[in-house]
């Protein structure tokens, strides 16, 4: 991101100040290149650079094959994809599979006794869970059998989980996947509210969530939620009949919150019934829903995004094969929540599919102190780590000398959500690898449902703070506004996006198709009539820069997404939950520059006449935003003003706010209707504290931009 400190011009020489550069970081230096260590080349899953002939544009869309043989298919698949009704992909037709025959089943005859999963709780007094893969089978079997038989649940109904990280959110989700049920996961740190816009958008009859967990030192009463997240669920016309409660430590409830006759239930008192109950897994087609994963984007109401069976899993496997490097033997941690993408993709469903052990964590990796990872990772021998540039942030300037003081040996480590800047690259890769591990930065998304761009580890020599060429089988270009490609080495950022489809792609927004043609691929579409998939890239969003050894640099989202700590929040949705205080006439949330989580929401609201103290509302504002979507959005600042810089058609520019948040100029204010209240919102931004050095002009402008 620009406003690390690395101030010097680039090779192509765009300077700073050329207005004529629509690159924000052409002054971000171009790094040298580190070869990948030759003690991990020597046994890389992918060591042959012919791969990429493999996966040439030549030869797609055949070559995803070489990943869809990676699963056990009930039924091979007819067509490798069929392009029919653009742009909604299928991929491997024909073909029917169960993605927890896949993950757990097939795993039995070889390495029943081998952990699938290691679960570590935060608490260093409680033990660490050791699950084998044929203990896997046996849960997953009985919850399945629950699901079915005292849910009700039958192929192709969604089921919404709201689970916290402990075994039994994969437990859950394996067993929707072997009854064909869709599962949707809600993020366990999001409000009820939240998860009942979810549960309501779903159409899901049926709640699992737990009783409670441990995070931070603090026992969460998790299912204080539950009636939230109902009552927030019928008023949006959706019944839940059943939630279905897990205890974390059966035999003794975490939660103080009565349950509800009738409608909620505890796991641990049914289960019984379903002691050693085998369920066969239910064969779906290639192309049936898996899951829903919700996420943020440019309007208030969430997007379920909509991933296939056959498609997704055939990806995140092939994707955790070539570029995480897993294998079978591996003990690998991914410390991304499962209420993520990341975590579906890269703790459950791509590791399980290999047969590998993936290792679960139950709570925040800087508790108690900030060597907890390390130890975690000495203690049970992980030898891939998979984590967030903001852990990494965080733990560099917490205790940057003491990865050297532990045992922890990482053959891999990968960063993924964010970019990761040069120097936090640099301490990740010499302290906590010790240099002696490879690195990756992945660059993907909810939607894309695995890695688009990364170095294949045994193969690309690693660059600091560039995610890496596109992965195999990705064809990225890197589109000016009008949609010209701009050439690699010019020194100029673009929109990037995927001239072909994969087979992670999300197969369409739930319930809405429409919206999912016009966020993703309308914009640079050459004829909406074509079957040819040539005519139809994906735009992904995000701004990007291809150096001239085809690298590219992801600099960060061109919509109104802020990522914060790597989750990634519409200001749509903050702004409609301050709209939820009745005082408040209107809202604007912008992304102020955090030296830890990257970015975090500043908050601007104007109130209506005769409302309140400022101060009060602004207190109403921040526990709204926290009840309705989580802790997570909690802003850094709430603002409250005379009145929002706005254009002459009425609309707030947020850029002017962006501006003044992160303290720089706010450029050219002459096109506001009213102009004078720049200074004065300047004078209420400048009596609150700081902390942060604020984004840079560029990055700004890139990042938060308003259409008149
Ligand atoms: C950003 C997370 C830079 C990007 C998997 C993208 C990244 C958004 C990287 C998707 C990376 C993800 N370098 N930026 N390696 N990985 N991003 O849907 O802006 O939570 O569009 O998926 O995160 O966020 P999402």
């Amino acid at each position: 991101m620009s406003e690390v400190p690395t101030r010097a011009t680039n090779r192509a020489g765009a300077s700073p100040t050329d207005p004529s550069s629509p690159s924000i970081d052409a002054r971000w230096k171009e790094e040298g290149t580190i070869p990948p260590p030759a003690r991990f080349t020597a046994q890389a899953n992918v060591r042959n650079p012919t791969i990429f002939e493999r996966f040439s544009e030549e030869r797609f869309p055949a070559c995803f094959e070489e990943y869809a043989r990676l699963l056990d298919w009930s039924t091979p698949w007819k067509t490798v994809l069929d392009t029919s009704h653009p742009p909604f992909w299928r991929w491997f037709e024909g073909g029917t599979l169960n993605a927890s025959h896949n993950c757990v089943d097939r795993h039995l005859a070889e390495r029943g006794d081998q952990p699938a999963m290691i679960f570590v709780p935060e608490d260093e007094a409680e033990a660490v869970q050791y699950i084998a893969y044929r203990e896997l089978h046996q849960r997953v079997n009985e919850f399945a059998a629950l699901l079915r038989d005292f849910a009700g649940l039958r192929r192709g109904d969604r089921v919404t989980f709201h689970l916290p990280m402990t075994p039994e959110l994969p437990i859950s989700m394996l067993a929707a996947a072997r009854i064909g049920a869709v599962h949707c996961e809600v993020f366990g740190g999001f409000s009820g509210a939240a998860c009942g816009t979810r549960i309501a958008d779903s159409g899901s009859r049926v709640l699992v969530t737990m009783d409670g967990y441990s995070r931070n030192g603090r026992t969460i009463d998790h299912f204080a939620n539950v009636e939230a997240a109902v009552r927030s669920a019928e008023s949006m016309g959706q019944r839940v009949d059943k939630v279905l409660v897990w205890s974390r430590h059966p035999g003794r409830s975490l939660t103080t919150h009565p349950l509800k006759d009738g409608r909620d239930h505890r796991i641990e008192d049914l289960i019984g019934r379903y002691a050693g109950k085998r369920v066969d897994p239910e064969p779906m087609a290639s192309t049936d829903p898996l899951f829903l994963m919700y996420t943020s984007g440019t309007t208030g109401k969430p997007k379920g995004c909509q991933h296939s069976t056959g498609g997704y899993l055939a990806y995140v496997t092939g994707t955790a094969k070539y570029v995480l490097d897993l294998k079978p033997e591996d003990i690998y941690w991914c410390t991304a929540d499962i209420g993520w993408i990341t975590g579906h993709s890269y703790v459950v469903y791509g590791p399980l599919a290999i047969g590998g052990t993936t290792v679960l964590y139950e709570g925040v990796p800087s508790y108690p102190d900030p060597s907890r990872s390390w130890r975690i990772s000495e203690r049970l021998g992980v030898n891939i780590f998979h984590t967030s540039p903001t852990l990494i942030r965080q733990l560099r300037k917490t205790a940057p000398e003491e990865p050297h003081r532990h045992g922890q040996k990482f053959r891999l480590m990968a960063t993924v959500g964010e970019p990761i800047e040069p120097e936090v690259w640099r301490w990740f890769y010499d302290e906590v690898g010790k240099g002696e591990a490879a690195v990756v930065d992945t660059w993907w998304q909810t939607e894309t449902g695995g890695f688009l761009c990364s170095t294949v580890p045994g193969i690309h020599p690693m660059k600091p703070g560039s995610a890496g060429p596109a992965v195999p089988g990705i064809f990225p270009v890197i589109l000016d506004e009008d949609g010209r490609p701009i050439e690699r080495g010019s020194g100029h950022a673009g929109i990037i996006c995927i001239r072909n489809p994969w087979p992670g792609i999300m197969q369409t927004i739930w319930g809405d198709p429409h919206r999912f043609l016009e966020q993703y691929y309308s914009r640079f579409c050459r004829d909406e009539k074509s079957t040819d998939w040539r005519d139809w890239p994906y735009v992904t969003g995000d701004g990007a820069i291809q150096g001239a050894d085809g690298y590219f640099r992801i600099l960060g989202r061109l919509d109104d997404v802020i990522k914060v700590a790597g989750h990634r929040l519409g200001a749509k949705e903050l702004e409609s939950a301050c709209l939820k205080v009745p005082e408040v006439a209107e809202a604007a949330a912008v992304p102020l520059a955090d030296e830890l989580k990257g970015r975090v929401p500043d908050i601007y609201i104007s109130l209506k006449p005769g409302a309140p103290p400022a101060a009060e509302v602004a207190a109403r504002v921040r526990s709204s935003i926290v009840e309705l979507i989580g802790k997570v959005a909690a802003p850094q600042h709430v603002y409250v003003v005379d009145d929002m810089p706005k254009t002459r058609s009425g609309k707030i520019m947020r850029r002017v706010l962006a501006a003044l948040s992160n303290g720089v100029d706010a450029g050219d204010t002459t096109t506001l209707v009213n102009p004078e209240i720049v200074a004065s919102i300047r004078k209420v931004v400048a009596q609150a504290p700081r902390a942060s050095p604020g984004l840079s002009a560029e990055a700004l402008h890139k990042e938060v931009r308003d259409t008149e």
